[in-house]
């Protein structure tokens, strides 16, 4: 089993959609649970809309002291969505201390990178735990953003990021107020790229996790 936690500290780049999105494509062939820790609890009013048509499990307002206990859970793949506050580091500390992965969201707007590089440097990275920023909210119509970001992220700060990136699409930013997860949305062919963004981030993570040696969390597992 592997717990991935979805972080940023600076609110609204993406990490409750991150979090649907990618369970709901690792879904299809393996057993989900997400896990809602922020107090905001926006992917439990996403999975309240979704009704039963959600394709993974869902645990609404978990609180962070209990997290240790997913381990004895009968799952492939735990998402963790966290609330985006620069305040409140208890959260975030109690999903690090058990995460065995983490994605981070980043949004092509520079305000956002330094509280991203502060996150990766005081939490993550003391604690050894692999991780991958994901560029989101990618706008292909501007030329030069995506090749302007990615040699920000690997020249720059010369971070670790997912080779796929997730490009700006109305649908994603519909999707909780229909309860819809990426794999329900409406066959077109926008759709079906939204559908390939997440599904290739997944594979990533797969190949990320097929050719790396278990740390000593996910070993006890
Ligand atoms: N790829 C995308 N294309 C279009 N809209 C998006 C995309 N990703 C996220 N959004 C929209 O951006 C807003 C913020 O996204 P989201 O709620 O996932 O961020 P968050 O990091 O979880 O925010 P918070 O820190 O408040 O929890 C939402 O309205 C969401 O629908
Ligand atoms: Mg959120």
């Amino acid at each position: 089993m592997r717990i991935v936690a979805l972080v940023g500290q600076k609110g609204g780049v993406g990490k409750t959609t991150t979090t649907m999105n990618l369970a709901a494509v690792m879904a299809k062939h393996s057993r989900v649970l997400v896990v809602d820790v922020d107090p905001q609890q926006s992917t439990t009013w996403w999975a309240e809309n979704a009704g039963e048509s959600l394709p993974f499990t869902f645990a609404a307002d978990v609180d962070p002291s209990n997290l240790a206990r997913l381990r004895e859970l009968d799952f492939d793949t735990i998402f963790v969505d966290t609330p985006g506050s620069l305040e409140d580091t208890r959260v975030l500390s109690a999903v690090l201390d058990v995460a065995d992965f983490v994605v981070l969201p980043l949004n092509p707007e520079p305000l956002n990178t330094p509280a991203m590089v502060r996150t990766i440097r005081q939490h993550i990275e003391p604690r050894g735990i692999p991780f991958r920023v994901l560029l989101s909210k990618i706008d292909r119509r501007r030329a030069g953003q995506l090749e302007d970001w990615e040699r920000l992220v690997d020249d720059g700060l010369k971070l670790p990021r997912f080779k796929q990136y997730i490009r700006l699409y109305a649908a994603h930013a519909d999707a909780p107020l229909t309860g819809r997860v990426v794999t329900q949305y409406p066959d077109t062919r926008q759709n079906s790229n939204a559908i390939f963004d997440y599904t290739h981030v997944a594979m990533e993570l797969m190949a990320i996790w097929a050719n790396h040696t278990p740390t000593p969390k996910e070993a006890k597992a």
